[in-house]
């Protein structure tokens, strides 16, 4: 009978430890052989842990090839913002060498505004994607508007993460954006003359012939003598028509030139805003005007009434509401508006697509009427909280005293 001994523990231990040893010290000289030869990419970062040495190798070298012939920016940060990896696109765009580049703080390229941004994004346990605004600080150069794509990455089987963005150079598309705002205020000027002129025609034609017209209905109506017949009936029904006729026509003028806005003050133009829109939809509103101080410039009165009738159509649209609030006061500064519902309220991006897949223009007018004459534009809103829009609007210098 053959019988195997086992051999003892403290002899095998060390035999195995060889093996293992021997097998590190190739994987080593294999790394240093291909960091030599420029095969891998190594950063090293001294942090609180001690030192972690970073690689790009293997199969990810292709990985390289792609992200390098990209048109966009490409990184990996460390969790301390040093940058791992980045291409020749995003060095470009920083106006920097690569090799500057790689292993230097990523927060040199960035405002300290544009940093606490993007660390309260990323505070934010960011799973998917997710993309800030941000002005790149490039070496020696003019800053960059630029849109940064952040994602999360972890490796299977590591504790480590490490960031991943996508830089895009943003430069073509703000100045395009540039182009749409200044023809979008031309347009708005070029209609508030369009709509005065119209005004003026109703006025100066339709308005004064539906007064004659109904005078003289009035007089055939009277002069129908005797018990009331049919002849007199139509009559007075004739007179009444055109008399909501008028009605309809006054308002309608009133609508695209508001006389009231330059005869009365905001406050009264407001007013009659308010009261037309609840009568229309039957949803109840509070108005409140406080002191306004002094009056702004007849484009800013006219910018504020038109937000509000927007404001107010949006809420009669989409708002289900069952009260409005329009709040508006003055200050030594300036006018502020506010209108406030208590409706479904939205979620809301700046910049996004609207649900018909093109930027929401009500809102974007809204923005661009009041920045136009100097002034702010600010939405609240979230789903089931009600939306709640301010806008404020400085009052013009002071002409300075001419010697
Ligand atoms: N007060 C509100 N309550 C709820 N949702 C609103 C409110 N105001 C706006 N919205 C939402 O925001 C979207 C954008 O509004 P916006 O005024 O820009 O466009 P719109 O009203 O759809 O079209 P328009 O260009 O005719 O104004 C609306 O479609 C609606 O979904
Ligand atoms: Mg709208």
């Amino acid at each position: 009978m053959s019988s195997k001994r086992k051999a003892p523990a403290a002899r095998v231990t060390p035999a195995r430890e060889l093996v293992a040893l021997r097998a590190r010290v190739s994987e080593t000289e294999q790394t240093l052989r291909a960091i030599r030869n420029g095969e891998v990419d190594t950063v090293l970062v001294t942090g609180k842990q001690g030192s972690q040495i970073f690689t790009l190798n293997g199969a990810v070298h292709t990985y390289r090839l792609l992200i390098e012939t990209m048109n966009e920016g490409a990184l990996t940060l460390a969790s301390d913002y040093t940058i791992l990896y980045a291409n020749q696109c995003f060095a470009r765009l920083v106006n920097t060498p690569l090799e500057q580049v790689t292993g230097t703080s990523f927060l040199r390229f960035l405002s300290a505004a544009d940093f606490s941004a993007l660390r309260t994004l990323l505070k934010r346990k960011v799973q998917a994607g997710r993309k800030i605004q941000v002005e790149l600080i490039p070496a020696n150069a003019a800053t960059v508007p630029a849109q940064i794509s952040i994602h999360r990455l972890v490796e299977p089987g590591s504790a480590l993460v490490t960031l991943g963005m996508v830089v895009t150079d943003m430069t073509e598309a703000r100045r395009n954006e540039e182009r749409l705002r200044a023809l979008a205020n031309h347009l708005t000027q070029l209609q508030e003359a369009e709509r005065g002129s119209v005004a003026l025609d109703l006025h100066d034609n339709i308005t004064q012939t539906l007064c004659a017209v109904l005078y003289r209905s009035q007089t055939l109506a009277e002069s129908l003598a005797g018990p009331a017949g049919p002849s007199q009936a139509a009559a007075t029904e004739l007179r009444e028509l055109i008399s909501r006729t008028s009605t309809d026509v006054e308002r309608i003028s009133r609508n695209l030139r508001p006389g009231v806005l330059e005869h009365l003050g905001l406050a009264a133009a407001l007013e009659a805003a308010c009261k037309e829109f609840s009568r229309r939809s039957g949803i109840p509103h509070r108005l409140t005007c406080g002191p306004l101080g002094a009056r702004l410039s007849v484009e800013a009165e006219l910018v504020l009434y038109r937000i509000l009738l927007a404001a107010l159509q949006n809420v009669e649209r989409h708002a289900r509401a069952s009260h409005v609030t329009v709040r508006l006061s003055g200050s030594t500064s300036g006018i502020r508006l506010s209108i406030q519902d208590d409706g479904v309220g939205f979620d809301h991006e700046p910049r996004s697509l609207g649900r018909r897949g093109i930027i929401d223009l009500g809102l974007l007018g809204m923005r661009e009427r009041a920045k136009h004459v100097g002034g702010t534009f600010l939405l609240q809103t979230a789903p089931r909280a009600g939306t709640k829009i301010v806008i404020r609007i400085p009052f013009p210098p002071e002409p300075s005293p001419t010697v």
